[in-house]
């Protein structure tokens, strides 16, 4: 379970009576993946990704001092200005897991007004920025409260909380790369929070880019949580989570090198991992769909034929992240609109690039 007492708040007797909190907190992709974990919240392997620019969650905190602490959490939440009910359960299990370490939860009434900058129901998890983006808000009270946190302690914290909310959500803090769960070669790393990482990075990955194909919109057919259950008991998770740490290793050189080659197989091998562990679990899932396919075929018929260092990774789902360095940006995106287009739900794509983590607005 490991002692998180650094992240307990101190009580304090400064509580500001009203005010609101605006931040944006971007969502992220995987280079190396996190898939199954152990309570709380813990990874079984170290995952590394890009934080995104485009892709991102704003939300609005309003909170309003309580006479007396409540017994329960007192929220209301608005998704795009709408109520969304369905999402409380989700605030209110988060809440309650953090509570312990912000203990002025319950001595506020708030309201969270919250909205992504990506469609509505476009596959993309809006877990990771959404709840990055609400902890980050409510660390901005916190750091109200105990203005003595260093900005070190405040970004861990913050981290930390999101991990709570949604594991991955822990990387979204901060950008360009960032490194969460525990490495013996990667200096700083913790399985309670993510790092940025921590070594100096290639020129040839500055400015990297991700165009999201968005080739199937529908409901996640898998939630994560169930998911990363499906790793436990896996017939090839123990040798999975070999790998993964191994891929950091090889990934972290390949950073630090520029090696775009290197770069390639590391992340499409890590993409293609994560969807062989859904296909021979207990029960068996294929999430990709003929259009993901065929994306990735013509992928690396377009690299075949131009030598481009292209290359594509995938979440828990049917969509394509397509990566690719800043200098190929014409060319490849020349091949996205006369090729890949016609795979993609009512012809929708992103244009992404990596970015720096969440903000004040
Ligand atoms: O943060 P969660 O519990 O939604 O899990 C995310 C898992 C993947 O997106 C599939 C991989 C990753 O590392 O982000």
């Amino acid at each position: 379970m490991g002692d998180y007492s650094q992240f307990v708040s101190k009580i304090s007797s400064v509580k500001p009576d009203k005010g609101s909190i605006s931040c944006s907190s971007p969502s992220n992709i995987a280079l190396v993946k996190y898939w199954g974990k152990r309570p709380v919240q813990l990874p079984e392997n170290p995952s590394i990704s890009f934080t995104l620019d485009i892709c991102k969650t704003e939300t609005t905190l309003q909170y309003e001092k309580l006479e007396n602490a409540s017994e329960d959490f007192q929220f209301e939440l608005f998704f795009e200005g709408e109520p969304k009910p369905d999402f409380k359960p989700k605030i209110q299990s988060f809440f309650q897991r953090i509570s312990e370490y912000i203990p002025f939860l319950k001595h506020y009434k708030f309201i969270i007004d919250t909205s992504n900058t990506f469609p509505h129901s476009s596959g993309i998890a809006s877990s990771a920025s959404g709840m990055s983006a609400l902890a980050y808000c409510l660390m901005q009270l916190d750091k109200q409260i105990n203005p003595t946190i260093t900005e070190e302690e405040y970004i861990q914290k913050t981290s930390f909380l999101s991990r709570l909310g949604s594991g991955s959500a822990s990387r979204s803090i901060e950008g360009p790369i960032t490194v969460w769960g525990k490495h013996k070669e990667v200096a700083e790393s913790s399985d309670a929070y993510a790092i940025k990482f921590p070594y100096d990075v290639h020129p040839n990955f500055t400015n990297y880019q991700d165009t999201i194909l968005l080739v199937d919109k529908g409901e996640k057919q898998v939630s994560s949580s169930v998911g990363h259950d499906l790793m436990h008991g896996h017939p090839f998770s123990s040798e999975r989570f070999k790998q993964a740490n191994e891929n950091i290793i090889r990934l972290k050189d390949i950073l630090m090198s520029g090696d775009l080659d290197g770069f390639i197989e590391v992340v499409e091998s890590e993409a293609l991992t994560l969807h062989a562990m859904m296909m021979t679990s207990l029960p068996y899932f294929v999430l990709m769909k003929p259009n993901t396919l065929s994306v990735i075929n013509k992928i690396w018929e377009y690299r075949k034929e131009t030598g481009s260092k292209i290359c594509f990774t995938l979440d828990a789902g049917a969509n394509v992240h397509i990566l690719y360095p800043d200098s190929e940006k014409d060319g490849v995106m020349d091949f996205i609109k006369s090729e890949l287009v016609v795979y993609c739900q009512k012809g929708q794509y992103i244009c992404d690039k990596i970015g720096l983590g969440a903000k004040l607005l």
